[in-house]
Protein backbone atom coordinates (compact mmCIF):
# COMPACT_ATOMS: atom_id res chain seq x y z
CA UNK A 1 0.00 0.00 0.00
CA UNK A 2 1.44 3.34 -1.05
CA UNK A 3 0.92 5.10 2.67
CA UNK A 4 0.10 8.92 2.60
CA UNK A 5 -0.37 9.11 6.56
CA UNK A 6 1.03 6.76 8.77
CA UNK A 7 0.00 6.94 13.06
CA UNK A 8 1.91 4.97 15.26
CA UNK A 9 1.89 4.84 19.12
CA UNK A 10 0.21 8.24 19.55
CA UNK A 11 -1.25 9.16 22.94
CA UNK A 12 -2.47 11.94 24.00
CA UNK A 13 -4.07 12.87 27.92
CA UNK A 14 -6.22 15.74 28.89
CA UNK A 15 -5.57 16.33 32.86
CA UNK A 16 -4.63 12.81 33.12
CA UNK A 17 -7.56 11.33 30.44
CA UNK A 18 -5.85 9.10 28.39
CA UNK A 19 -8.07 10.66 25.11
CA UNK A 20 -6.13 9.17 22.58
CA UNK A 21 -4.43 5.60 23.94
CA UNK A 22 -1.18 3.86 21.86
CA UNK A 23 -3.43 5.07 18.31
CA UNK A 24 -1.90 3.41 15.29
CA UNK A 25 -3.42 3.03 11.46
CA UNK A 26 -2.35 3.92 8.14
CA UNK A 27 -4.01 5.81 5.31
CA UNK A 28 -3.07 5.26 1.73
CA UNK A 29 -2.80 7.80 -1.00
CA UNK A 30 -6.17 7.58 -2.70
CA UNK A 31 -7.93 5.86 -0.27
CA UNK A 32 -11.64 6.96 1.23
CA UNK A 33 -11.69 5.79 5.32
CA UNK A 34 -14.36 5.80 7.30
CA UNK A 35 -14.18 6.57 10.86
CA UNK A 36 -16.74 5.56 13.23
CA UNK A 37 -16.96 4.76 16.81
CA UNK A 38 -19.09 6.10 20.46
CA UNK A 39 -18.83 9.85 21.47
CA UNK A 40 -15.99 10.48 23.27
CA UNK A 41 -13.61 7.66 21.54
CA UNK A 42 -10.89 10.14 20.39
CA UNK A 43 -12.36 10.62 16.87
CA UNK A 44 -12.05 14.54 16.89
CA UNK A 45 -9.30 14.62 18.97
CA UNK A 46 -7.40 12.15 16.21
CA UNK A 47 -8.22 15.42 13.72
CA UNK A 48 -6.53 17.85 16.03
CA UNK A 49 -3.28 16.03 16.16
CA UNK A 50 -2.95 15.44 12.75
CA UNK A 51 -3.73 19.26 11.94
CA UNK A 52 -1.54 20.23 14.45
CA UNK A 53 -3.89 21.67 16.79
CA UNK A 54 -3.17 18.91 19.29
CA UNK A 55 0.55 17.69 20.48
CA UNK A 56 0.57 14.39 21.52
CA UNK A 57 2.82 13.17 24.27
CA UNK A 58 3.85 10.72 22.76
CA UNK A 59 4.05 8.45 19.55
CA UNK A 60 4.60 9.98 15.14
CA UNK A 61 2.76 10.86 12.55
CA UNK A 62 4.45 10.03 9.21
CA UNK A 63 3.41 11.71 6.04
CA UNK A 64 4.19 11.69 2.22
CA UNK A 65 6.48 9.56 0.44
CA UNK A 66 9.88 11.14 2.29
CA UNK A 67 8.23 9.85 5.63
CA UNK A 68 8.26 13.43 7.18
CA UNK A 69 7.02 13.78 10.71
CA UNK A 70 4.57 15.94 11.16
CA UNK A 71 4.69 16.68 15.08
CA UNK A 72 6.59 20.11 15.55
CA UNK A 73 5.15 21.86 12.52
CA UNK A 74 2.82 24.48 12.44
CA UNK A 75 -1.17 23.99 12.13
CA UNK A 76 -0.27 26.43 8.87
CA UNK A 77 2.79 24.66 7.64
CA UNK A 78 0.83 21.21 7.85
CA UNK A 79 -1.84 22.92 6.07
CA UNK A 80 0.44 23.78 3.24
CA UNK A 81 1.57 19.86 3.74
CA UNK A 82 -1.64 19.26 1.66
CA UNK A 83 -3.83 18.44 5.09
CA UNK A 84 -7.19 19.93 4.65
CA UNK A 85 -9.83 20.11 7.28
CA UNK A 86 -13.52 20.46 7.01
CA UNK A 87 -15.11 22.31 10.23
CA UNK A 88 -18.82 21.34 10.91
CA UNK A 89 -19.77 25.04 10.89
CA UNK A 90 -19.23 26.52 7.85
CA UNK A 91 -17.08 29.34 7.37
CA UNK A 92 -17.51 30.67 3.64
CA UNK A 93 -17.66 34.10 3.31
CA UNK A 94 -21.35 35.00 3.48
CA UNK A 95 -21.68 38.33 1.48
CA UNK A 96 -19.50 36.95 -1.56
CA UNK A 97 -20.52 35.11 -4.54
CA UNK A 98 -20.07 31.31 -4.54
CA UNK A 99 -17.46 32.31 -7.41
CA UNK A 100 -15.81 34.70 -4.86
CA UNK A 101 -15.62 32.23 -2.64
CA UNK A 102 -14.20 29.34 -4.63
CA UNK A 103 -11.47 32.13 -6.29
CA UNK A 104 -10.10 33.08 -2.80
CA UNK A 105 -9.60 29.23 -2.12
CA UNK A 106 -7.56 28.45 -5.16
CA UNK A 107 -4.17 27.37 -4.88
CA UNK A 108 -1.93 29.48 -6.82
CA UNK A 109 0.93 28.69 -7.75
CA UNK A 110 1.96 31.48 -9.37
CA UNK A 111 3.44 34.88 -8.47
CA UNK A 112 1.37 37.66 -6.50
CA UNK A 113 1.79 39.70 -9.82
CA UNK A 114 0.19 37.31 -12.51
CA UNK A 115 -3.30 37.73 -11.12
CA UNK A 116 -2.69 40.97 -13.27
CA UNK A 117 -2.33 38.74 -16.24
CA UNK A 118 -5.23 38.51 -17.94
CA UNK A 119 -5.31 34.19 -19.01
CA UNK A 120 -4.23 34.05 -15.52
CA UNK A 121 -7.31 35.20 -14.61
CA UNK A 122 -9.26 32.80 -17.40
CA UNK A 123 -7.47 29.93 -16.03
CA UNK A 124 -8.99 30.78 -12.31
CA UNK A 125 -12.14 31.55 -13.63
CA UNK A 126 -12.38 27.69 -15.59
CA UNK A 127 -10.83 26.29 -12.13
CA UNK A 128 -13.36 28.03 -10.25
CA UNK A 129 -15.84 26.20 -12.66
CA UNK A 130 -14.60 23.19 -12.50
CA UNK A 131 -14.75 22.90 -8.52
CA UNK A 132 -18.44 24.25 -8.82
CA UNK A 133 -19.13 21.34 -11.37
CA UNK A 134 -17.53 18.95 -8.70
CA UNK A 135 -19.90 19.96 -5.68
CA UNK A 136 -22.76 20.30 -7.53
CA UNK A 137 -23.19 24.64 -7.55
CA UNK A 138 -22.33 25.05 -10.88
CA UNK A 139 -25.95 27.12 -11.59
CA UNK A 140 -25.15 28.96 -8.52
CA UNK A 141 -21.75 30.19 -9.38
CA UNK A 142 -23.42 34.26 -9.23
CA UNK A 143 -24.91 33.72 -6.26
CA UNK A 144 -24.06 35.35 -2.81
CA UNK A 145 -23.32 32.57 -0.22
CA UNK A 146 -25.13 34.08 2.28
CA UNK A 147 -28.29 32.82 0.02
CA UNK A 148 -27.47 29.24 0.23
CA UNK A 149 -29.10 26.22 2.34
CA UNK A 150 -27.47 24.59 5.22
CA UNK A 151 -26.02 21.43 2.66
CA UNK A 152 -24.97 24.06 -0.23
CA UNK A 153 -23.08 26.32 2.13
CA UNK A 154 -21.06 22.73 3.30
CA UNK A 155 -20.69 22.31 -0.11
CA UNK A 156 -19.08 25.13 -0.92
CA UNK A 157 -16.84 24.41 1.92
CA UNK A 158 -15.76 21.54 0.26
CA UNK A 159 -15.45 23.05 -2.82
CA UNK A 160 -13.22 25.48 -1.30
CA UNK A 161 -11.21 23.15 0.18
CA UNK A 162 -10.93 21.08 -2.81
CA UNK A 163 -9.44 24.35 -4.24
CA UNK A 164 -6.60 24.09 -2.01
CA UNK A 165 -5.58 21.06 -3.39
CA UNK A 166 -4.95 19.25 -0.09
CA UNK A 167 -3.85 15.45 -0.33
CA UNK A 168 -5.65 14.39 2.56
CA UNK A 169 -9.06 15.92 3.71
CA UNK A 170 -10.10 15.93 7.05
CA UNK A 171 -13.72 15.76 7.46
CA UNK A 172 -15.96 15.64 10.38
CA UNK A 173 -19.67 14.82 10.36
CA UNK A 174 -20.67 16.31 7.53
CA UNK A 175 -23.65 14.84 6.87
CA UNK A 176 -24.89 16.73 10.55
CA UNK A 177 -28.47 18.95 10.29
CA UNK A 178 -28.85 17.63 6.30
CA UNK A 179 -31.84 16.08 4.71
CA UNK A 180 -31.40 12.57 2.84
CA UNK A 181 -31.14 13.93 -0.37
CA UNK A 182 -28.30 16.11 0.73
CA UNK A 183 -26.42 13.33 2.11
CA UNK A 184 -26.32 11.64 -0.80
CA UNK A 185 -25.10 14.57 -2.87
CA UNK A 186 -22.32 14.91 -0.13
CA UNK A 187 -21.11 11.03 -0.22
CA UNK A 188 -21.35 11.51 -3.97
CA UNK A 189 -18.90 14.56 -3.58
CA UNK A 190 -16.62 12.83 -1.18
CA UNK A 191 -16.27 9.75 -3.23
CA UNK A 192 -15.57 11.30 -5.70
CA UNK A 193 -12.90 13.69 -4.16
CA UNK A 194 -11.17 9.95 -2.82
CA UNK A 195 -10.44 9.23 -6.85
CA UNK A 196 -7.63 11.35 -6.35
CA UNK A 197 -6.96 12.14 -2.76
CA UNK A 198 -7.08 10.54 0.52
CA UNK A 199 -10.33 11.31 2.39
CA UNK A 200 -10.94 10.21 5.98
CA UNK A 201 -14.33 10.95 7.29
CA UNK A 202 -16.13 10.88 10.78
CA UNK A 203 -19.64 10.18 10.23
CA UNK A 204 -22.40 8.77 13.09
CA UNK A 205 -24.77 7.77 10.24
CA UNK A 206 -24.36 4.57 9.32
CA UNK A 207 -26.80 4.92 5.98
CA UNK A 208 -23.91 7.64 5.27
CA UNK A 209 -20.72 5.32 5.68
CA UNK A 210 -22.61 2.18 3.99
CA UNK A 211 -22.85 4.51 0.92
CA UNK A 212 -18.85 5.81 1.10
CA UNK A 213 -18.41 2.04 0.21
CA UNK A 214 -14.87 1.70 2.19
CA UNK A 215 -13.04 0.54 4.62
CA UNK A 216 -14.17 1.51 8.26
CA UNK A 217 -12.00 1.91 11.35
CA UNK A 218 -13.46 1.73 14.80
CA UNK A 219 -12.19 3.87 17.56
CA UNK A 220 -12.68 3.28 20.96
CA UNK A 221 -11.08 4.94 24.00
CA UNK A 222 -8.67 6.11 21.68
CA UNK A 223 -7.43 2.75 20.37
CA UNK A 224 -9.00 1.34 16.75
CA UNK A 225 -10.97 -1.36 18.30
CA UNK A 226 -11.94 -2.91 14.58
CA UNK A 227 -11.16 -2.11 11.02
CA UNK A 228 -12.00 -3.82 7.66
CA UNK A 229 -15.36 -3.80 5.59
CA UNK A 230 -18.30 -2.06 7.09
CA UNK A 231 -20.42 -5.55 7.03
CA UNK A 232 -16.41 -6.79 9.01
CA UNK A 233 -16.60 -4.32 11.61
CA UNK A 234 -20.54 -4.22 12.04
CA UNK A 235 -20.52 -7.81 12.90
CA UNK A 236 -17.94 -7.44 15.54
CA UNK A 237 -19.34 -8.37 19.36
CA UNK A 238 -17.06 -5.94 20.72
CA UNK A 239 -18.08 -3.01 17.89
CA UNK A 240 -21.76 -4.05 18.67
CA UNK A 241 -21.54 -3.35 22.66
CA UNK A 242 -19.67 -0.80 22.76
CA UNK A 243 -20.70 1.69 19.74
CA UNK A 244 -23.83 -0.16 17.58
CA UNK A 245 -26.13 -1.80 20.48
CA UNK A 246 -25.80 1.33 22.66
N1 LIG B 1 -8.89 20.03 24.45
C1 LIG B 1 -9.41 19.11 25.30
N2 LIG B 1 -9.31 19.27 26.63
C2 LIG B 1 -9.82 18.36 27.48
N3 LIG B 1 -10.43 17.24 27.08
C3 LIG B 1 -10.56 17.02 25.77
C4 LIG B 1 -10.06 17.95 24.80
N4 LIG B 1 -10.33 17.46 23.56
C5 LIG B 1 -10.99 16.30 23.75
N5 LIG B 1 -11.12 16.02 25.08
C6 LIG B 1 -11.74 14.81 25.64
O1 LIG B 1 -11.18 13.71 24.96
C7 LIG B 1 -12.18 12.70 24.72
C8 LIG B 1 -12.27 12.44 23.23
O2 LIG B 1 -12.97 13.51 22.63
P1 LIG B 1 -13.25 13.64 21.08
O3 LIG B 1 -13.87 14.96 20.88
O4 LIG B 1 -12.04 13.33 20.32
O5 LIG B 1 -14.32 12.47 20.86
P2 LIG B 1 -15.13 12.10 19.55
O6 LIG B 1 -14.83 10.66 19.25
O7 LIG B 1 -14.90 13.09 18.48
O8 LIG B 1 -16.65 12.17 20.08
P3 LIG B 1 -17.99 12.68 19.34
O9 LIG B 1 -18.50 11.51 18.56
O10 LIG B 1 -18.90 13.00 20.49
O11 LIG B 1 -17.65 13.86 18.50
C9 LIG B 1 -13.45 13.21 25.35
O12 LIG B 1 -13.57 12.65 26.63
C10 LIG B 1 -13.23 14.71 25.41
O13 LIG B 1 -13.95 15.28 26.48
MG1 LIG C 1 -16.06 14.52 17.53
Amino acid sequence: MNTLLEVSGVSVSFDGFRAINNLSFRIASAEMRAIIGPNGAGKTTFMDIVTGKTKPDEGRILWGEKSVSLLGLSEARIAREGVGRKFQKPTVFEDQTVQENLLMALKNKRGPFSVLLYRAKNDDLARVEAFAEEIGLADALMRKSGELSHGQKQWLEIGMLLAQEPRLLLVDEPAAGMTPAEREHTTNILVEAAKTRAVVVVEHDMEFVRRLDCKVTVLHEGSVLAEGSLDHVTANKDVVDVYLGR
